[in-house]
């Protein structure tokens, strides 16, 4: 993982369970002054799963929608990028991202990466994460788990993904749903280099 905490995040949401931590992990992102930019691409199965799961309606207002009351005015480093768009800047490794996070990530989106199907902004974004080399993080929610999924997280991981499937801890006796949510984000921008004050420590 990086030396020094990311300041360019790639952050993509798709068609699978948990949008509420996506949720938490944009708050965390708009307010740490440590990150600059975030380019956010959701795909169109991220948006139905959303207006399912945060009654989002449509693109319109899309980082606002998400971050709800608690984010207003703090969306000026979000840049949405359309999946269509495999011309964004995301999609060339001259671009200069530090790192990508998929949060919540289908198995779809995890077999297209895994197998270097790179038809769509999100999956091409990825693919040059890894030939750069830069982190990226699969945070992968389905279950049960057949072989083809099992097979393709192992491929990922093999060519340098981090799988950190959408399981949240309970040790530390989460007293809402938002506070778990909000304490996986964590766990993931940890990981990133990007440590969270607020975050629970065990044992601290
Ligand atoms: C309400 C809802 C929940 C879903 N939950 C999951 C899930 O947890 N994991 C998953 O892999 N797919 C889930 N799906 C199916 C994906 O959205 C679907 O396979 C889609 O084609 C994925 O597209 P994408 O990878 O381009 O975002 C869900 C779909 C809906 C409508």
């Amino acid at each position: 993982m990086p030396n020094q905490p990311p300041k360019n995040l790639t952050i993509a949401a798709t068609g699978a369970s948990g949008a509420m931590f996506l949720r938490h992990l944009l708050l965390a992102v708009a307010a740490d002054q440590r990150v600059e930019t975030v380019n956010f691409i959701a795909s169109d199965s991220a948006l139905r799963v959303m207006a399912e799961e945060l009654d989002l309606k449509g693109r319109s207002n899309l980082i606002a929608q998400i971050l709800g009351s608690s984010g207003r005015g703090a969306s000026r480093k979000f840049q949405i990028q359309a999946n269509a768009d495999i011309g964004a800047n995301v999609a060339s490794g001259s671009y200069p991202a530090d790192a990508m996070i998929v949060m919540p990530c289908s198995v779809g989106t995890l077999a297209r990466i895994a197998n270097g199907v790179a038809a769509q902004l999100i999956e091409r974004a990825a693919d040059v994460s890894l030939k750069e080399k830069r982190p990226l993080v699969l945070c992968v929610r389905e279950t049960p788990l057949n072989k083809i999924h099992i097979r393709n997280m192992y491929r990922a991981a093999d060519a340098g993904a981090t799988i950190f499937p959408l399981i949240p801890a309970f040790y530390y006796r989460p007293a809402s749903l938002d506070e778990m949510a909000r304490e996986f984000a964590y766990r993931v921008l940890a990981h990133l280099g990007l440590s969270q004050a607020q975050a629970f420590r065990w044992k601290d």
